[in-house]
């Protein structure tokens, strides 16, 4: 008798083994989900339709977009993806560190200014770094980003955080600007240009994340986000935001020409400040990615369960029940462009940039359209993909640079000319 019993425990021990080892195989399948690289295995997927309501009813008119179908998908983005923010703070603490009218050999006025970014007056700062043409006639429109460039460095290179990045120029690229004369490019076409330092409101760290902004907004008693909560792309873009209020109170600066501008994980963030905050005038998406300008339901490059699985504190925790599962997001990526429509939105990718899928990011282009054209506007003009270093596109702008991963003079060029376009006082 207890030589079976024996048995029966052995047994159950060897399947509790095998089914903690089935389990684990599925964790491990989980972190280790391979990127797809092969077109014939993106898809098939159906894209919900932006202009069909959750009741479904048709949308037909810019008055029904607005008033009924904007909010919906933006309430989706929200409480899916990105998580809620705050409301903004009804009192803007405003502190100049510095402000020299002789930066860039005199090209520049440069301002450093504090924000406080609670309504506490203990609260945390944020830092605003941001140079106008000297010589232009104020008020200036300003590019807007997120860590755009190095604030401890003499000379801010927009774009080029990283002194070590490097960046392949494919030979014949027309628009380069020799000698890195990009700030002084920006600012000699009439544009003042500012970044705000991610690290001050949510460090870019799995760990650290909501030690700053989350903390201070954390309702009595939590001492976690929940679920439905912003995460650090939420809390950059609303970095973006308070930007925003320094400049409608800053008489130099067109607050009604700001453009948020982002690379990578900052272009997701630019897209999410356009999305949420109508005040901004155009976006700018410079190889955003998965939870960028990319279709999630496309299945090619980086997906919704790598990207949280890497990168766990940038959205919400609720979206990780899309992980493997991006067939149940009730939205798309071009919902997300399609909630910055009318206002001129530009997506940018690289050709060698598979992981941020360039055919994703310009389908997304592609199925915003219908919303632009409600509006009267023309959105990319096509639906099909321009050749490498090929501009396009009347409202939804867009290119797919030779070379790598990477926020480069051509691709700024492109912007400026953009920004030109659309954004010139007549
Ligand atoms: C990683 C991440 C991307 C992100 C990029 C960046 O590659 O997977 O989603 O865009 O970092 O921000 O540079």
């Amino acid at each position: 008798m207890q030589g079976r019993n024996h048995v029966n425990v052995y047994r159950l021990i060897l399947l509790a083994i095998v089914l903690n080892a089935s389990a684990a195989l599925v964790s491990l399948t989980a972190h280790c989900e391979e990127a797809n690289y092969d077109e014939a295995k993106a898809g098939p997927y159906t894209l919900p339709d932006p202009l069909i309501a959750a009741d479904g009813t048709q949308i037909k008119t810019k008055e029904a977009w607005v008033t009924k179908r904007r909010p919906e998908i933006l309430h989706l983005f929200q409480t899916e993806m990105f998580g809620i923010s705050p409301a903004r703070p009804k009192i803007l603490r405003i502190q100049f560190d510095e402000s020299a009218t002789d930066a860039l050999d005199g090209k520049a006025v440069k301002k450093v200014v504090r924000v406080n970014v609670t309504e506490n007056a203990d609260g945390p700062e944020m830092l605003i770094t941001l140079y106008l043409p000297a010589n232009a006639r104020k008020p200036v429109p300003v590019f807007v980003g997120v860590h755009l460039f190095d604030t401890a460095a003499p000379r801010p290179m927009p774009g080029k955080p990283l002194a070590k990045q490097e960046v392949e120029f494919p030979k014949g690229l027309t628009d380069t600007l020799p000698g890195d004369r990009l700030p002084e490019t920006i600012l000699e076409r009439g544009y003042g240009f500012a970044t705000i330092n991610a690290a001050d409101i949510a460090p870019d760290n799995k760990d650290t994340f909501d030690s700053v902004a989350i903390r201070a907004f954390l309702k009595p008693g939590k001492e976690k986000r929940g679920p439905n909560d912003w995460g650090a792309i939420g809390v950059w873009a609303w970095g973006l935001s308070r930007a925003l209020d320094f400049f409608e109170c800053d008489p130099e600066i067109d607050a009604k020409r700001v453009i948020a501008i982002g690379h990578s994980r900052m272009g997701k963030t630019a897209l999410w400040a356009g999305a949420q905050d109508e005040r901004f005038a155009m976006i700018i998406s410079n190889n955003s990615g998965c939870g960028g300008a990319a279709l999630s339901k496309r299945i090619f490059g980086e997906t919704v369960g790598i990207i949280n699985d890497n990168f766990p504190h940038w959205f919400s925790e609720t979206f990780r029940k899309y992980n493997q599962n991006e067939s149940a997001l009730p939205f798309d990526q071009h919902e997300l462009i399609a909630l910055i429509a009318p206002r001129p939105v530009y997506i940018a990718s690289s050709e060698m940039d598979r992981w941020a899928d360039p055919t994703g990011e310009f389908l997304s282009g592609v199925n915003a359209a219908a919303v632009y054209a409600l509006f009267g506007k023309t959105g990319l003009g096509t639906d099909t993909m321009p050749e490498a270093n090929k501009p396009i596109g009347e409202m939804i702008g867009y290119h797919n640079r030779s070379g790598k991963h990477a926020l480069t003079d051509y691709d700024w060029v492109q912007y400026l000319n953009f920004a030109d376009m659309n954004l010139k006082v007549k």
